[in-house]
């Protein structure tokens, strides 16, 4: 079974939304061949309007970080489904360390943003990875199993084929400390198996797993080789032009 490769960008809390809209610009045309990837770039809510608009008629898609699970309401400093969809938005990372560590969120926030983008039809890019004390201390596995039986309770196996996973390492987020692509493939195998156990095999394989974690052109290769590494979530190396589309044509030079 093919799975679609998918590189995403997470701005992260960079780019205002005129320097965004450079950044595009200057991508368009380095990725304009790259249609057998799903490229996606996510940056912060006050800059996807010029994102979405810069990207209009090209091959790039655009994401947003964040989603909250209530249509409207008193949630100061929240974004619903509805206002990603009218703003042109079609995917949405949930879960990032970045919010697990900082603002609290838990599988069970994770679960209910989650439910939310998949009834808006948004493609949920849900993110996974253990802190470097659990890999020490063997936990990886456990960890990594509650987060994902927290956050895809109640998921139809429809639902679930549409839903991307990013494992990401907490370790190596932004400290230029990549898992190793064996290391790396021999996760994803791990969270392959648990969509298995959860959701049956056809579902299973259909997931697209990404990697993140200083992911960059020089190592998109040899992690995209792997057989069940289905693209990446990358930091940094998005955050220019042309680092981020050498890493998706080094990702796609990755022959399977
Ligand atoms: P870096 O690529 O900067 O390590 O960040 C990875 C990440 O957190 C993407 O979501």
């Amino acid at each position: 079974m093919s799975r679609k490769v998918i590189i995403a960008g997470n701005w992260k809390m960079n780019k205002t939304a005129s320097e965004g809209r450079k950044l595009v610009e200057e991508l368009k045309p380095l990725v304009a061949g790259c249609t057998e990837a799903e490229v996606v770039v996510c940056p912060p809510f006050t800059t996807l309007g010029a994102v979405v608009e810069a990207a209009k008629g090209s091959n790039i898609k655009v994401g947003a970080q964040n989603i909250h699970w209530e249509q409207s309401g008193a949630f100061t400093g929240e974004i619903s489904a509805d206002m990603l969809k009218e703003a042109g938005v079609e995917y949405v990372i949930i879960g990032h360390s970045e919010r697990r560590q900082y603002f609290g969120e838990t599988d069970c926030s994770v679960n209910k943003r989650l439910k939310a983008a998949l009834a808006a039809g948004l493609t949920p890019i849900v993110c996974v990875g253990e802190l470097l004390a659990d890999r020490e201390n063997g936990n990886t596995g456990k960890v990594l199993f509650t987060q994902l039986e927290g956050g895809l309770a109640g998921i139809s196996k429809e639902d679930m084929a549409k839903t991307v996973i990013a494992y990401e390492p907490v370790w190596a987020i932004g400290t230029g400390k990549t898992a190793t692509p064996e290391m790396a493939e021999e996760t994803h195998n791990y969270i392959r198996q648990q969509l298995r156990d959860m959701f049956g095999n056809e579902v299973a394989e259909k997931v697209r797993i990404q990697y993140g974690g200083s992911m960059k052109a020089e190592n998109a290769r040899e992690l995209v080789a792997q057989q069940n590494i289905d693209g990446g979530l990358i930091g940094g190396a998005a955050l220019k032009a042309d680092s981020f589309a050498s890493l998706i044509k080094n990702a796609l030079s990755a022959c399977k």
